[in-house]
């Protein structure tokens, strides 16, 4: 076993920090507070290769494996995280699952431009009443032969105000379930599409989130992922790696916290002596210290796994589950580490306290990581391919 980073790793982990320290690090707290989209910076990004590193660069991606990828997310996601979930989303959920699933020509049509980050994308499975239920899907996919016509409305969705392309999950014969559900490529400019307004959101607060209307949108045959009924399919299995993306964000948010809040305790003094000399806040730091590498090994692993092609659902997860709570715990210590302080946005802690509480909810919320681990376990192995 070597837990030693490759050269081609570190280097990737080092662009992705120098890129957060100096493209994203200014402005952030503006962004956030203002709700301002940002677009320049996600432009940079994809101009750094940062939008579609794992994909192929037959289709211009970078080629690289999930780990430079969760190393990249981790050091994006202490900085900013409304770029780092349009990131996670854009590799993890749009372009891995139209390499992995998509005919040729889709691949040619949209993956190129997404990859590239000429396009950004957005997965729109969740709606009013479909949250952690997805098979709920209230949307609808009508064959009328040489095309679907979609109608419904999306909930909660990243990059929804700046994508080009939607992967639209949505039933075509609700009786048979979800194995009725199909998922489709719809432009945003195509008749029928509108875009909502803007979530006043608690964190990611310039992350554009919206809701989305689909009336009468006709969506060609050709734009159908995968067989009839794979679309239920396709939304957990890209949620699987998706999970990986996530919990590389909630590390990133606890490191992050953690680097300040040891900063902020190496320099404040009180009672006589720095405040990392009293062994209440030295233990607290010890505490976020093991947790974060724990979490760590856990996110590292899932990549590891998707990369050997071995089983990573479980561990997708386990490592979201743990990070995530890792991020909520750590950043609440960091807080409190820097008193009145932390309590200021001009500190950073507040934003990642608050950037923490989504990765507990979206992807799955902990309850949902808790379902997929527990029928793992009820059916004995951990680690059992669910196949299909
Ligand atoms: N891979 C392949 N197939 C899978 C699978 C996986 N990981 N997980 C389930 N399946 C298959 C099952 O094998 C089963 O297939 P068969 O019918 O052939 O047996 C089928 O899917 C149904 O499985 P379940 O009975 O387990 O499904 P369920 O209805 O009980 O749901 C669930 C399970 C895990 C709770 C699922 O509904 C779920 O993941 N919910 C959460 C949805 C979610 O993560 N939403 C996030 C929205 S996207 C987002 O947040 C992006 C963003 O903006 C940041």
């Amino acid at each position: 076993m070597n837990f030693k980073l490759t050269e081609e790793h570190l280097a990737v982990k080092e662009a992705a920090r120098d890129f957060a320290q100096n493209e994203l690090l200014p402005g952030v707290i503006d962004r956030d507070r203002d709700m301002i989209h940002p677009t320049e910076q996600l432009k940079k990004m994809a101009e750094l290769g940062f939008l579609g590193m794992m994909t192929s660069p037959d289709y211009g991606g970078g080629g690289m494996d999930t780990l430079s990828y969760v190393l990249a997310m981790e050091e994006i996601s202490k900085i900013d995280n409304s770029c780092s979930v349009a990131m996670s989303v854009n590799n993890s959920l749009v372009c891995w699952g139209l390499e992995t699933y998509g005919t040729e020509e889709q691949k040619q049509k949209y993956l190129t431009k997404l990859a590239s980050g000429e396009w950004i994308g957005a997965f729109c499975l969740s709606e009013p009443e479909a949250g952690s239920d997805a098979t709920m899907q209230r949307t609808t996919a009508v064959d009328m032969g040489d095309h679907y016509l979609i109608n419904g409305t999306k909930n909660w969705i990243t990059n929804g105000g700046s994508s080009s392309v939607h992967l639209v999950i949505a039933h075509t014969d609700p009786e048979k379930k979800h194995r009725g559900i199909n998922a489709f490529i719809v432009e945003t400019d195509w008749d029928g599409v509108t875009i909502g307004a803007k979530e006043d959101k608690l964190g990611i607060r310039s992350s554009d989130t919206h809701t989305i209307m689909y009336n009468d949108v006709k969506v060609p045959k050709e734009n159908r992922i995968g067989e009839d009924g794979f679309g239920f399919k396709f939304a957990m299995k890209v949620l699987a790696g998706g999970r990986i993306g996530i919990a590389s964000q909630a590390l990133g948010i606890a490191q992050g916290a953690f680097e300040l809040a040891r900063k902020y305790a190496n320099e404040r003094e009180a009672f006589g002596k720095k405040i990392s000399d009293h062994q209440a806040i030295a233990f607290k730091l010890a505490d976020m210290a093991t947790d974060i590498e724990a979490a760590r090994l856990l996110v590292h692993r899932a990549a590891w796994l998707k990369d050997q092609h071995m089983d990573y659902v479980a561990a997708g997860s386990m490592a979201k589950l743990f990070a995530s709570e890792v991020a909520m715990k750590h950043t609440v210590e960091a807080v409190q580490i820097h008193g009145g302080y932390g309590f200021v946005k001009e500190y950073h802690v507040e934003r990642l306290m608050r950037d923490a509480k989504i990765t507990q909810i979206y992807e799955g919320t902990s309850e949902v990581q808790r379902i997929v681990l527990s029928r793992k376990i009820q059916k004995g192995n951990l680690y059992e391919p669910i196949l299909g």
